[in-house]
């Protein structure tokens, strides 16, 4: 049962309450799929001023979505391109201030303004990228990057078994 309670106003302390639920709820599964639809629906849940949170999966060199909350979006995307494409090609963060700013922005929701996306990398090979939209600009800081890289890991170690 979901059943956690996040009592922190302290950014980094709330994402390591983050990093802890996730690892609790996805200890006793191994499945991907599954795994990854907690994941996008706790981040969804938690973290305030999201349009969007889920997860693009590498199938043989192209970005197919995956389990996400938000509204539907574009199914596949090629590495390269959007903001998504290129944490897929760099296998770097991506976060972005302004995706209007962003040459070759998909724009999935009218309604986003920045966007953070983090890739899932298992011994140099790219699994998945974890996405976060905002309808805020700027919504995303270092502590957020550093904590969704932390949940990142978090999720790689169990998808990559
Ligand atoms: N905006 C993304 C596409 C995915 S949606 O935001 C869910 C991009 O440019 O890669």
């Amino acid at each position: 049962m979901y059943d956690f309670a996040f009592l922190t106003a302290d950014k980094p302390a709330l994402y390591r309450e983050l990093a802890d639920a996730l690892r609790s709820l996805i200890a006793d599964e191994p499945d991907p799929i599954g795994n990854m639809a907690n994941a996008a629906a706790l981040i969804f849940d938690v973290l305030p001023d999201l349009n969007w949170a889920g997860f693009y999966r590498n199938l043989d060199g192209t970005l197919v979505l995956g389990p996400f909350q938000g509204k539907p979006a574009c199914i596949r995307i090629p590495f390269g391109r959007g903001v998504c494409g290129a944490a897929a090609a760099t296998l770097r963060v991506q976060r972005v201030d302004d995706v209007h700013a962003f040459p070759g922005h998909i724009a999935c929701d009218a309604a986003s303004r920045s966007e953070l996306v983090v890739p899932l990398v298992s011994h140099g090979a790219l699994i998945a990228v974890l996405d976060l939209d905002s309808p805020a600009p700027a919504r995303f800081d270092a502590q957020d990057e550093a904590g969704c890289v932390a949940l990142a890991h978090v999720l790689t170690e169990r998808l990559a078994l």
